[in-house]
């Protein structure tokens, strides 16, 4: 892959973001109701969003347990590898839980697959996943997110708490990445 040139465009802006949020999260506590809920966060790119997602369902009444786990699918450059690498488990039981399960993108599904493998081995009661964005052009493993911000193209796209190389992470909104070779690109 040819190195990134520049920030293509905005695809969601930070108000765009907050909206659809307030939405899923609309729609998580309507189908969980008062249950308990213990929501698995996949680092590191889904923190940005898991923030933001449980102050929206503290708005609709949903106070879950917050656990993360860190996995890895991308190594030092912009397409998958394939393989999922996990560097930190849970540190709660995940025993009889329902989990929602919640990672900043659903592209091959290799990671949300893995994710819930090992959270079904652990005894979890339920899982179930949310996703901000979904390629489902690129997916590979045979899975499908519950709650979905947006489907998307197959674009490389950095900014709210999704990176390239560990950069970006910090913009507000969410932009695709422009890279050397590819049209438009400078
Ligand atoms: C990214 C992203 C998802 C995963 C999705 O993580 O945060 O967890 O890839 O890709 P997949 O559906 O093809 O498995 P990454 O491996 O880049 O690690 P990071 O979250 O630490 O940036």
């Amino acid at each position: 892959m040819n190195a990134p040139t520049h920030l293509d465009k905005e695809l969601f802006s930070a108000e765009e973001i907050r909206a659809r949020i307030n939405i899923i999260a609309g729609n998580i506590s309507r189908d969980y109701g008062t249950d308990d809920i213990l929501a698995v966060s996949i680092l590191k790119g889904s923190f940005v969003f898991t923030a933001d997602l449980i102050r929206a369902l503290a708005g609709h009444q949903v106070h879950p347990l917050v656990d993360f786990l860190t996995l890895s699918s991308y190594g030092p450059d912009s397409t998958s590898s394939g393989t999922v690498t996990l560097h930190h488990e849970l540190s709660l039981p995940v025993g009889g839980h329902r989990v929602l399960l919640i990672d900043d993108i659903l592209d091959t599904g290799l990671t949300l697959q893995t994710a819930c493998q090992l959270l079904t081995r652990q005894g979890a009661k339920e899982v179930r996943t949310c996703v901000l964005l979904d390629k489902p052009s690129r997916r590979v493993a045979p899975i499908t997110a519950d709650y979905t911000g947006f489907q998307i193209e197959n674009v490389f796209v950095v900014g709210y708490g999704l990176d390239y190389n560990n950069r970006y992470r910090h913009l507000p909104g969410l932009f695709s990445l422009q890279f050397e070779g590819t049209p438009g690109a400078t």
